[in-house]
């Protein structure tokens, strides 16, 4: 099995180290489906990085930064009809529909395989097929994940060397037949002989699909971000998320964070927030002055993987390795930690390049530029967007960067054992109706509380945007199996915190995003939501004073620390107030999920809308 072998028209060849009889079949039968012009299998070395940064520099795909400006990155502009995650496209293939359930896109696997089959015939002619092998968390613990992707697109191998433990140390744990989730992606683009490549190849047709009983992985037409760089939503969460429940365990759309008070005790939150929502920002919080010494570091920005720990603790770890975060928005003000991570060694998509070759995109600085290129490779002035409202990053643009250049990265963030969490937190972005924050009163009304969790849609994915849709758990387009099933696990995990003598962590609910009659954010959001992120701390030890309301506890004004701070007490009520009508059409849309979830719904979750729809309506 082991002697070259020929596919089409590449040999397989892989190195000596390469010993997984499986997987060398595995490329062979991928090579002899596609058709390659050649095989490369990485490395994962900086100079394998580096030749391939120059490769796509000359091929058009990336440019170079300005090295005195932004040493060793790199720019890359998307096809304008590849820009985000593509949820209508997106397929769970279980043997049977109801264990996709009533939310994800479904097909028979067997009939999902006849039409990828046909779409991935030939179709990496011209081009290389590259083996990436990762892991998903720190390499050889036991907790980790391996997978290897195929892939045509050298943009991926970049991106997946920064997000994922990438390379040759990948093959010493796989070993000769150890465990890994195949990943098969190609950007659907075949050269035909003598045509020239595009600067970012893609096909129109897309189709991300999961198998989740066997653990597979097939991504085609696309070459941006969680459609492509397979570790990360697909395998991180989709897959992720069977495993968990098979295994008694969570995967979550979640960061995780540390935090410190001046006396030296550390605490750990996870929360979760749909995409674009404020994850990465609220993962590099930087306190306001009146938190004098008191610190908060990173684990995770994006994903988390969580399990309960003998002592009735959960403990949760961070399965990526870079951060592939939202551009826009981002500047030193509002998250300084991440905009020096951002100096150096890193691919930036879809923003602007300025005239002295560096980026910038909206919201980077007050003023903008005098003059641009703009992320479809226009000529872009400020009058220009006046005019034709273009924008010059697109709105889901990017940086990938590697997580230990975060200043503020935790001492334990690849701690195998991962650290044990003491709140969780949900939020949505919501302009009116739900407010800044609530406690629920037990696990069951946190779970309610995440289960019915709406928000505005934003561009991380293609679709209509600022509807506000049901997003449970920040998990709609993540969870691998039926809703109603997930949600029934994370009641169990309650249960087995309590076995285990535990105490269920609390669980809270945020909202940054309400505006006023103008459209404006009342909350200043970023560095100020540690003063939310204090009292819910403080709740966790029992230190402070909350309301009770409806639906929850909520602290009173006098509640929060308002040093530095110039927030009136009729803006907070704005932020804070219950409005019965939104409510009640609110608790009508939980209904209306709940219908649509039918039968396989745990039934503690009707039961606690129906109690709140009473003491709303008494
Ligand atoms: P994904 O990577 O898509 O999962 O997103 P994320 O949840 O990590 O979102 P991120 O932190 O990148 O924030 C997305 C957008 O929301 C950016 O434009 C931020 O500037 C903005 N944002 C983040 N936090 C806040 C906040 O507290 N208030 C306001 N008003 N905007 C915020
Ligand atoms: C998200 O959409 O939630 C992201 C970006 O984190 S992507 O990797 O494209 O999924
Ligand atoms: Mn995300």
């Amino acid at each position: 099995m082991n002697q070259p072998r020929m596919a089409g028209t590449a040999s397989i060849n892989p190195p000596s180290y390469v010993k997984h009889a499986k997987l060398i079949a595995w490329v062979a039968e991928i090579a002899a489906l596609t058709n390659p012009d050649q095989i490369v299998w990485c490395d994962g070395s900086e100079e394998e990085y580096d030749r391939l940064c120059a490769q796509m520099v000359a091929s058009g795909t990336m440019k170079k930064l300005n090295p005195v400006k932004r040493p060793n990155s790199y720019l890359a502009n998307s096809d304008p009809s590849d820009v985000a995650r593509v949820e209508d496209r997106t397929y769970i293939c279980s043997e049977h529909k109801e264990d996709a359930g009533p939310t994800n896109n479904w097909m028979a696997p067997a009939e999902m395989r006849a039409t990828l089959n046909g779409l991935f015939a030939g179709c990496m002619r011209g081009r290389t097929l590259y083996v990436v092998p990762f892991s998903m968390g720190p390499l050889g613990s036991p907790i980790a994940h391996i997978g290897v992707e195929l892939s045509d697109s050298p943009y991926v191998v970049v991106n997946m060397r920064i997000m994922t433990r990438m390379g040759k140390a990948v093959y010493d744990v796989l070993g000769s037949d150890g465990a890994f989730v195949p990943c098969v992606h190609s950007v659907g683009a075949p050269l035909e002989q003598g045509q020239a490549d595009v600067a970012w190849p893609c096909n129109a047709t897309k189709y991300i699909v999961h198998y989740p009983e066997t653990r597979e992985i097939w991504s085609f037409g696309s070459g941006y971000g969680g459609n492509a760089l397979l570790g990360k939503k697909c395998l991180a969460l989709r897959i992720a998320s069977t495993m968990g429940r098979d295994n008694g365990w969570l995967a979550e759309h979640m960061l995780i964070l540390g935090v410190e008070s001046p006396e030296g005790k550390k605490q750990y939150i996870a929360a979760a927030f749909p995409s674009a929502c404020g994850k990465t920002n609220f993962a590099m919080l930087i306190p306001p002055l009146v938190f004098k010494n008191w610190k908060v570091t990173t684990i995770g920005d994006d994903i988390a993987w969580i399990k309960p720990g003998s002592d009735g603790r959960l403990y949760a770890i961070n399965p990526e390795a870079g951060y592939f975060g939202v551009a826009p928005g981002t500047n030193s003000k509002t998250n300084a930690n991440c905009m020096a991570s951002l100096a150096r060694d890193t691919i930036f998509t879809n923003v602007a390049l300025t005239d002295d070759g560096d980026v910038w995109w909206e919201g980077m600085s007050k003023e903008s530029p005098a003059h641009l290129i703009d992320w479809q490779g226009k000529d872009w002035t400020p009058e220009s967007s006046k005019q034709n409202g273009q924008k010059a990053a697109h709105p889901n643009a990017r940086f990938t960067v590697a997580a230990t250049q975060n200043p503020v990265l935790d001492t334990e963030w690849d701690n195998p054992a991962g650290v044990p969490i003491s709140a969780f937190i949900f939020g949505g972005r919501r302009s009116s109706t739900v407010p800044l924050v609530t406690e629920a009163r037990d696990w069951i009304e946190g779970v309610y509380m995440a289960a019915t969790m709406g928000s505005e849609t934003t561009a991380a994915a293609v679709g209509q945007q600022g509807v506000v849709r049901r997003d449970p758990f920040a998990m709609l387009p993540f969870i691998g199996y039926n809703m109603s099933d997930y949600f029934a696990h994370w009641i169990s995990i309650g249960e087995r915190i309590t076995k285990l003598g535990g105490i269920a962590p609390k669980i809270f609910c945020v909202n940054w995003f309400r505006t006023d009659a103008s459209g404006n954010f009342v909350w200043p959001g970023f560095g100020d939501n540690m003063r939310v992120l204090k009292w819910m701390l403080d709740r966790v030890e029992n230190q402070v004073d909350g309301q009770e309301h409806i639906f929850g506890v909520t602290p009173a004004y006098e509640h929060l620390h308002w040093d530095g701070l110039d927030l009136s007490k009729d803006d907070y009520k704005q932020i804070t107030s219950i409005d019965t009508q939104a409510w009640e059409k609110e608790l009508s849309l939980h209904a209306e999920l709940f219908e649509k979830l039918a039968h396989r719904l745990p039934i503690q979750l009707d039961q606690t809308r129906r109690r709140l729809l009473q003491t709303l309506s008494a």
